[in-house]
């Protein structure tokens, strides 16, 4: 039996202190958390928590992040979103191995390029200030593991956006939203091949399309409520469900909408804000969002709402407005006016690419162009300060994601963009027989990167490829 949405309070990770100027110390190792009200449930996790501990950072000051794996299995860490030199950025076969397993098969794999014991991480952090997050990136087994509780926050902030007056401290409330299945002994379920996910990858046929659970879980509980002021609070959202989409809504008890205004996408602020009723948001995305309390009375909840869900997938979480508060936060016209505006006539290279189901070396799986990840292969290669259009078409949803750069979305469906796609983003969702234009500059570092599709069973199931920057 699964517990009435609304009763758990909302968990607000530990912000992770760090062990020195810029340094920071993350072990990855099992632990058991109670989720459901008198359940155990085993988990795999960054410093004993699911969420892992949130990473508060200043843009431009990097950070070194030790990464040390307690876990049964060989791990990959990468930083979503972060634009990170590509020694740092988590390569599917740059393997942390578990301390005691040093025996481990993934010694002896061939595609294991580079394998430590402790790794460390090192993040420039040269970029827009914005929601990342990180998260478990081992070839073939990342589904799996981010499944079991390998995700984290990573909050990049500047002075420009703590000038901006927009809700602050205790009213910006970091939000990972995910659904998870669990088994009758609380342990969570996930249908893969190989239940020890060391040799065999994917999962039963009958996943093929993407594991979702039945519980939304909110910062790692179940429908959770929080209490809040009658007053302006900023939503930083992130969808950390490996299959699950979402259309967001907030909506009173008696049935009144409150508009959720979108300030930032994946990258960071928009120019200007967007008002939403209702917002899309595809697996790994990020919508940062301000949700104005005062019209709301004392005493009356609001919640969050899914319009993709049915029965209790329905329910994300609920606030409950208890008190009448000073409120000087504000919500800017302009926003941002460092946003990229590259034209479709500076591209030099226009690429074609689909995402459709296919054949790789596991059995059906997932394709780009045909072709199921190989890390031998090098699918994309271009010169690093190029600007490309890159075409994209899908058969089913799949949530396009590139590693290293930030992208616009230049057309939808042949039309304009949708309000949605706004801003810079790092992950566009293609919807069924659609097809989407973005456009992005290689800048950053050289390097072999990744571009693949976030549907992380997709992911495992061969839906990536190697973007080499020289
Ligand atoms: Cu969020 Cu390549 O990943
Ligand atoms: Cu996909």
């Amino acid at each position: 039996p699964l517990p009435p949405p609304f009763q758990a309070p909302l968990p607000i990770p530990a912000v992770l202190e760090p062990v020195g100027d810029g340094r920071y110390e993350i072990t990855q190792r099992e632990a058991v958390a109670e989720i459901l009200p008198g359940l155990k449930t085993p988990l795999w996790t960054y410093e004993g928590t699911f969420p892992g501990p949130t990473i508060e950072s200043r843009r431009g000051r990097p950070i070194t992040v030790t990464h040390r794996n307690e876990l049964p299995v060989p791990t990959v860490v990468h930083l979503h979103g972060g634009r990170t030199p590509a020694s740092s950025d988590g390569y599917p076969t740059d393997l942390v191995l578990p301390h005691g397993h040093t025996a481990s098969h993934a010694m002896h794999d061939p595609r294991a390029v580079v394998t430590t014991l402790t790794r460390d991480y090192t993040f420039p952090l040269d970029q827009r200030p914005a929601l990342l997050w990180y998260h478990d990136h081992r070839m073939d087994f990342t589904a799996p593991a981010i499944w079991r509780g390998l995700a984290g926050l990573h909050v990049v902030r500047d002075d420009d956006e703590d000038d901006l007056g927009l809700p602050a401290g205790d009213r910006e409330l970091p939000l990972m939203i995910c659904d998870r299945a669990f088994a009758a002994d609380g342990g969570l379920a996930y249908p893969a091949l190989d239940p020890a996910l060391r040799e065999r990858p994917g999962v039963h046929a009958a996943y093929l399309g993407g594991v979702l659970g039945d519980v939304i879980l909110v910062n790692g509980a179940p429908w959770p409520v929080h209490e809040v002021d009658a007053a302006r609070y900023r939503l930083r959202v992130l969808n950390a469900s490996n299959a699950r989409h979402y259309e967001l809504a907030a909506v009173t008890d008696d049935g009144r909408p409150v508009p959720l205004v979108q300030i930032g996408a994946d990258q960071g602020l928009l120019a200007a804000p967007v008002p939403h009723h209702r917002l899309p948001i595809a697996p790994a995305e990020r919508y940062d969002v301000v949700i104005d309390f005062s019209q709301v009375r004392p005493g009356e909840r609001v919640r969050l709402i899914n319009h993709l869900g049915a029965d209790r997938t329905r329910d994300v979480m609920a606030f409950h407005v208890t008190r009448r508060a000073p409120d000087d936060s504000r919500v800017p016209d302009v926003l941002s006016t460092d946003l990229p505006t590259w034209r479709r006539s500076e591209a030099t290279t226009v690429r074609d690419f689909s995402f459709r189901a296919g054949h790789t070396p596991h059995g059906r799986g997932w394709v780009i162009g045909g072709l199921p990840f190989d890390p031998t292969r090098t699918d994309v290669a271009t010169t690093l300060g190029a600007t490309e259009v890159w075409r994209l078409i899908a058969d089913v949803h799949h949530p396009v994601h590139l590693h290293l750069v930030g992208f616009r979305v230049l057309s939808r469906g042949g039309r304009p963009p949708l309000p949605h796609d706004a801003g810079l983003k790092d992950t566009v969702s293609l919807r069924p027989g659609e097809a989407v234009e973005i456009i992005t500059r290689f800048d950053g570092y050289r390097g072999r990167y990744l571009f693949h599709c976030h549907n992380a069973e997709h992911e495992d199931m061969g839906m990536m490829a190697n973007l080499e920057i020289t």
